[in-house]
């Protein structure tokens, strides 16, 4: 069996350290592994209107922005295809079909969709919940079985929606006696704790709507300023520190390796070490806060300056797109007409309809 990669994000905002650490950090990975047949990165700004439809602007301007830190991450565009979502025609045209597989309550019962319509309060709008925004699971079951992608390196809020896949790829098989669409399974952080990184302000989620990211185009003083910013549980310095639920500890969990502690914060070995010491108390929040901006700068800097390079090259970046969209239009025909084919609607690929309805009329 082929390996194929495939993950995308919505255009509805620059990406942050939650990102990072949640899927382009493994993306990245897996790219440099070089274990694959293909690896498609798509821009899912068809998704991103689901509950954007007023604003197309935000997501257009965004779609540059997105694709400038993928490249800026190190996702690299001669191994790499990249997309636009709403370019690819079959994409719809087989969300289409999927949709007759999966019931209402099944959609609705989806708890990350839940969760998406709880914060957005759609039901306080007049509106209600937009169709496209419920239907968008299913879309996204088309944008991975469009090019038979097995591997999906997101986070870890992503895998509902990959069990909807599952489930539309299995109904889809044993419906129309097949095995033409492929089962998918996530690949997550490594770590735990980077399964879902706390805003600075110490909220559940970072998100853009709450305002509480370290963006990868941040400016190293921003970077200073929003760290400074995080609260901590107050305390003397001699007292004992607690390192649960510390935005702090989280972040460091996420981004500080051995190395940093070798090159910024010698006392310790590694984190383990600090959060012993940490614990027993003694040192301060204003230490770690310094350690982790360094440990921080570090790691954004080379992001935005590669960010920075790239954004002098916009003809270029935009030509990636352009090519990879091109390539994944074709793709994503093919499977299509492999599709229709099974539901028994590719009446004149070939000459069967016509043969069968001349026989029925006998002439
Ligand atoms: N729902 C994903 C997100 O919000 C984006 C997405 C769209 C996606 N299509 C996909 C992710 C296909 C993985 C595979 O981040």
């Amino acid at each position: 069996m082929k390996n194929i990669i495939l993950t995308a994000d919505r255009p509805t905002g620059r990406l942050h350290i939650g990102h990072y650490v949640g899927t382009l950090r493994n993306r990245v990975r897996l790219q440099n592994e070089g274990n694959y047949d293909e690896f498609i990165v798509m821009i899912a700004d068809a998704q991103a209107l689901t509950d954007n439809a007023s604003n197309p602007k935000k997501v257009r301007d965004n779609v540059t922005e997105v694709m400038l830190d993928y490249l800026a991450v190190g996702l690299d565009p001669k191994k790499i295809t990249f997309c636009i979502q709403s370019m690819v025609p079959a994409l719809p045209e087989l969300t289409a079909y999927y949709m007759n597989l999966v019931t209402l309550p099944r959609l609705l019962r989806n708890p990350t969709v839940k969760s998406e319509i709880k914060q957005k309060e759609f039901d306080n709008d007049k509106n209600g919940i937009p169709v496209g925004f419920a239907n968008y699971p299913i879309s996204q079951a088309a944008d991975i079985t469009a090019f038979d992608a097995n591997i999906i390196p997101v986070g870890e809020d992503q895998e509902p929606m990959l069990e909807q896949t599952r489930e539309i790829v299995r109904s889809f098989n044993r419906i129309y006696n097949t095995d033409i669409l492929t089962e998918c399974k996530a690949v997550l952080p490594q770590i735990e704790s980077c399964y879902r990184l706390p805003g600075t302000d110490g909220s559940s989620k970072m998100s853009k709507s709450l305002g509480n990211c370290i963006y990868l185009a941040d400016e190293e003083n921003e970077i200073k300023k929003k760290i400074n910013s995080i609260l901590t549980f107050p305390r003397n310095v001699e007292d004992p520190g607690i390192v649960e639920d510390n935005v702090l500890f989280i972040y460091l969990e996420a981004f500080a390796t051995d190395e940093y502690f070798e090159k910024y914060y010698p006392e310790y070995k590694n984190l383990d070490e600090l959060k012993e010491a940490y614990k027993k108390g003694g040192i301060g929040d204003g230490i770690i806060k310094k350690f982790l901006n360094s440990v921080m700068q570090d790691t954004i800097r080379p992001i935005r300056e590669r960010r920075k390079e790239y954004e002098k090259r916009i003809p270029e970046v935009l030509e990636y797109l352009k090519e990879g969209t091109e390539k994944c239009i074709k793709m994503s025909d093919n499977k299509l007409k492999e599709v229709k084919k099974v539901i028994a609607i590719d009446y004149f690929d070939n000459d069967s309809f016509l043969k069968e309805q001349i026989k029925k009329y006998n002439n």
